[in-house]
């Protein structure tokens, strides 16, 4: 078990921007829910998932709008796939890119689950770790409640004693030692079949300079708020969130530039493929020490009934800001004046705006704000990358 290494200040959430009325910077739902997104179109070079992310021209069954009318994004569940290949998934990044003083809000009906399957619903600044990752929503193999996360450098944690529903399991939001700060959800419903009998659920995540909060409702519970939100959004009734960093512990505009939003699926790699957390829930038969019992067992071969249930059905992704400044370039730079955004293009099935600038930055942290600083490095592991410290953290969770 972790200890945590600093000393952590009882802090109250009243740093949170109450009674904050934001804007609606973007509506993703309907058919128009892929347009400003970029499909990866790469293997999974991030967390050694067996998966090949489809570029757009190839994603017409994995990522759709079904009769709902909601998006689909989803695991290959008809292809035969022959030992030592891969299987087709998605990853879809926004094209924009979103500065502080801004909230998300993803409302889904289904999230992908079941042997294999790693999911995640989280957002990345172009430099990483050096501008931070938020994982809002991930789980793995048999999991049945979701898992949130920050990951930074070295001198952001994850404060205790909130008044947030849930505390921190670790709370050295650092990187470098692999899970970064996690919180556990405890409310019912946010995970797996729960999650999709209950009718799905909403989250929020507020980016904020007093901050980063997170709230999860199942779908019994979605305020008002949210349901009749149009064109902007009133967070002052949300109550406590289900996940609080606030600035206290972590500051924010230090740790954190303009975040992409990401979502993905991908089957075994770092975390879902561990023999440990994978062997006992999803194959007690097999060789418990093989590195590749997760591969074998689903990836391969039809792999049609494995993955019926491996895809997310998205009602919509809104985005708000205090005003629309916060809508940046990967850059910082507010969209209308950038010509080095990765979102002006559409399909080209590059990394989804993760790493194909080639301009340069003086790497200072804490000045990308909106300070036009150009980044040349580029983006290297997803942090949904959970190290081994983690997943032996976390495998009572998967069992
Ligand atoms: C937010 O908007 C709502 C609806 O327009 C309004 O009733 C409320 O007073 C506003 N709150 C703040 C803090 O501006
Ligand atoms: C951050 O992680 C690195 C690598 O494990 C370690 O060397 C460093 O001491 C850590 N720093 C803090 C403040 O946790
Ligand atoms: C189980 O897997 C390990 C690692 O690949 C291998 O060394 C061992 O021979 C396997 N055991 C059996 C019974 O196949
Ligand atoms: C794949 O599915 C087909 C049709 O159901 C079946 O005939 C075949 O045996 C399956 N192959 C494997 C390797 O599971
Ligand atoms: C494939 O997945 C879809 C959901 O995405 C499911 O409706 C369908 O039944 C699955 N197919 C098989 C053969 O399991
Ligand atoms: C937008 O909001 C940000 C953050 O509060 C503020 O710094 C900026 O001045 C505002 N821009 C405009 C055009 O109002
Ligand atoms: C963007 O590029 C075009 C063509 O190179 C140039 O004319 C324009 O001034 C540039 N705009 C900005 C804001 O840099
Ligand atoms: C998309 O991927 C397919 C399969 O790898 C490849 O043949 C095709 O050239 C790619 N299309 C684009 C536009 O990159
Ligand atoms: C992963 O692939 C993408 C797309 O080809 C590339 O831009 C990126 O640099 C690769 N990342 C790593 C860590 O190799
Ligand atoms: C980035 O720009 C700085 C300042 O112009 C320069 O010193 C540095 O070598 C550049 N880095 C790269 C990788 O090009
Ligand atoms: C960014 O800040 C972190 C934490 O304070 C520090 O370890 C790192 O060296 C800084 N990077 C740059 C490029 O200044």
């Amino acid at each position: 078990m972790k200890t945590f290494l600093s000393t952590l200040t009882l802090v109250s959430l009243s740093q949170l921007a109450l009674g904050a009325n934001y804007t609606l910077l973007k509506d993703h739902s309907g058919n128009g829910f892929f347009d400003d997104w970029a499909f990866f179109g790469n293997y999974d070079n991030l967390t050694n998932g067996d998966v090949t992310y489809v570029n757009q021209s190839q994603s017409t069954n994995l990522a759709f709008i079904n009769s709902a009318g909601h998006a689909i994004v989803k695991v290959d569940n008809t292809s035969f796939v022959p030992y030592n290949e891969k299987r087709n998934s998605v990853r879809i990044g926004s094209k924009d890119y979103y500065a502080l003083g801004s909230v998300w809000v993803f409302d889904i009906a289904h999230l992908p689950y079941g042997c294999s399957v790693w999911p995640g619903v989280w957002s990345s600044a172009f430099k990483w770790p050096d501008q931070g990752e938020i994982d809002i929503i991930e789980g793995i193999n048999k999991m049945t409640a979701n898992q949130m996360a920050l990951h930074t450098f070295a001198g952001c944690n994850a404060a205790t004693g909130t008044n947030a529903i849930n505390q921190p399991s670790i709370a050295n939001c650092n990187d470098t030692q692999g899970s970064g700060c996690t919180v556990a959800e405890k409310q019912s419903n946010s995970y797996g079949e729960s999650f999709a009998s209950a009718g799905g659920g909403v989250w929020a995540t507020q980016f904020d300079e007093s901050g980063i909060f997170i709230w999860f409702w199942t779908r019994a519970s979605v305020p008002a708020s949210i349901t009749t939100a149009t064109n902007s959004i009133d967070i002052s009734s949300w109550g406590n969130p289900s996940a609080a960093f606030p600035s206290s512990s972590c500051n924010i505009p230090q740790f954190f530039g303009p975040q992409q939003l990401i979502v993905d699926i991908t089957l075994c790699g770092d975390w879902a493929g561990i023999p440990s957390l994978f062997g006992p829930s999803c194959a007690p038969s097999g060789n418990q020490s093989d590195p590749s019992l997760c591969y074998i067992t689903d990836v391969i071969n039809n792999g049609t009934s494995d993955y019926a249930t491996a895809y997310f059905e998205f009602n919509s992704i809104r985005t708000y800001g205090v005003n629309s400044s916060v809508l940046v370039s990967f850059d910082g730079k507010p969209e209308s004046s950038s010509n080095s955004s990765t979102g002006s293009s559409s399909g080209s099935g590059s990394s989804s705006g993760s790493g194909s600038g080639s301009s340069n930055s003086s790497g200072s942290n804490g000045s990308s704000q909106g300070s036009g600083a150009k980044i040349n490095l580029m983006v290297t592991p997803s942090g949904l990358y959970a190290g081994m410290a983690v997943a032996t953290f976390l495998s009572w969770l998967v069992l």
